[in-house]
């Protein structure tokens, strides 16, 4: 296994109810080290660029308001096979079907508050690493 990095974003709804701790406790619990943080409020335009792959989805508009209604706190995580770590342990998108002892199923309300978000392949890593942190932020 390779050590790689993935791209994470702790939503509003974790934010909003002080779950920043947790989350990152279970992070790191499963291996994943946090080599870069910080706490963010972004603009509708910041949710429209990141989220740009869904804009013709029908859940897009609600998506991007509700990622903008509270800080978030985007993060890297480096481990051994960190991609596939961080979704198997964030655990299926929608709550209710995510598997028990999951962050999704300990913290998020809803498919649209789901407390996290996390790369789905190393490219789009790579891609989402780029548009939220400056090299010189992440050490390892
Ligand atoms: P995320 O991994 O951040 O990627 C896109 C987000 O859109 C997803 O998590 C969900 O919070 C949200 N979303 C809302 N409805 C859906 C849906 N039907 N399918 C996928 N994602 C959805």
């Amino acid at each position: 296994m390779a050590i790689e990095r993935t791209f994470s974003i702790i939503k509003p709804d974790a934010t909003k109810g002080n779950h920043t701790g947790g989350i990152n406790a279970m992070i790191e619990a499963a291996g994943l080290r946090i080599v870069a943080q910080k706490r963010v409020k972004w603009k509708l335009a910041d949710a429209k660029k990141f989220y740009a792959v869904h804009a013709k989805r029908p859940f897009f508009k609600d998506l991007v308001k509700f990622m903008v209604s509270g800080p978030v706190v985007v993060q890297v995580l480096e481990g051994n096979d960190a991609v596939k770590k961080y979704r198997d342990i964030m655990g299926a998108t929608n709550p209710k079907e995510a598997a028990a002892g999951t962050i999704r199923a300990t913290f998020a309300k809803s498919i649209d508050e789901n407390s996290v978000h996390g790369s789905d392949s190393i490219e789009n890593a790579k891609k989402e690493i780029k548009q939220n942190f400056k090299a010189k932020e992440i050490v390892g």
